[in-house]
């Protein structure tokens, strides 16, 4: 750690240090979370800054969760830039990290399967089995050394934004989900850890995802939703460096498929694409 002395905030690595900080808060004392797999970016910064402005002590937790993963090359590859990041968050006025060990967040087998229902069932769901139930799996655990008063979660990953407010519902976690708009390069590429392991090449072809998202968007009063649907799978699979694996409308208060542009619902179209051999995901919300 002594290398790390520079650095204006306390950074911990187990649940008993980080623990007996945060019962040494004056009462009343209020905790903002913000948990992260690292490789931050300014997405990640944008709700550290939420953070920072609303409650009196930001934590950031920094964990790439392996329960998360179904498909352990994603897991290898995940980026991984722990010193960057400490020196980010520093600036950031973050005031607490916790960077655990697998086997310090993962001490005894943890077997509970999570059943979100159809909000589950759908999209990443579908295309990443058991993806959702090791999101839940780490986030009840650090919610659960943590004890949040609000925990920042982007709506780039709109899907788990729904699960894991169903998730605090359901187990009545007494936690304030907020949500936080999706921060975009200029170009219009959601930020996203993953984006580093593009090629050159691949970054550019990657900003094809959101301006095809945005034409559909614009294009929405004048097709149906199915017509809409396919366009944007034949437009960007027309690119050679991209492959769309789902493209869904969705009603964002259950994630149902949407069927017809005069249902009444806020209607979100939820992508998943490889640029290369890198899963990209991003939404639009047709209604704002
Ligand atoms: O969104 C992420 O980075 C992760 O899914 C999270 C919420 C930090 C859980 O590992």
């Amino acid at each position: 750690m002594a290398r790390y002395l520079e650095l204006s905030m306390d950074i911990f690595r187990y649940k008993k240090d980080i623990r007996k900080k945060i019962e040494s808060f004056k009462p009343g004392t209020t905790i903002g979370f913000v948990p992260t797999m690292g490789a931050l970016h300014k997405g990640h910064l944008s709700l550290i800054e939420c953070s920072v402005k609303q409650d009196d002590v930001t934590i950031v937790s920094i964990f790439v969760n392996p329960a998360q993963f179904n498909d352990k090359n994603d897991f290898k590859n995940y980026p991984k830039t722990l010193d960057t990041d400490l020196k980010v968050l520093s600036n950031a006025k973050c005031d607490i990290v916790f960077v655990p060990s697998e086997n310090e967040m993962y001490d005894k087998p943890d077997h509970r399967i999570f059943d979100f229902g159809n909000l589950g069932k759908v999209m990443e769901g579908k295309y990443r089995p058991g993806h959702f139930s090791g999101v839940a799996k780490i986030v009840t655990r650090l919610f659960d050394v943590i004890n949040p008063h609000k925990a920042y979660f982007g709506l780039k990953d709109f899907q788990q934004f729904a699960i894991i407010k169903k998730l605090t519902e359901d187990l009545k976690l007494p936690v304030n989900i907020i949500p936080c708009p999706t921060v975009r390069e200029n170009d219009g590429l959601a930020m996203s850890s993953r984006n580093s392991l593009l090629s050159a090449e691949e970054r550019k072809h990657a900003a094809l995802i959101y301006s095809t998202l945005f034409q559909a968007k614009k294009d929405s009063r004048k097709y149906t939703v199915g017509n809409i649907k396919k366009n944007v799978s034949n437009t960007l699979n027309e690119d050679p460096y991209i492959t769309v694996e789902y493209f869904e409308i969705v009603n964002a208060s259950n994630l149902a498929p949407v069927q017809s542009w005069n249902e009444p619902s806020v209607k979100v179209g939820c992508i998943a694409a490889k640029v290369g051999n890198v899963r990209l995901i991003d939404n639009i919300n047709f209604n704002s």
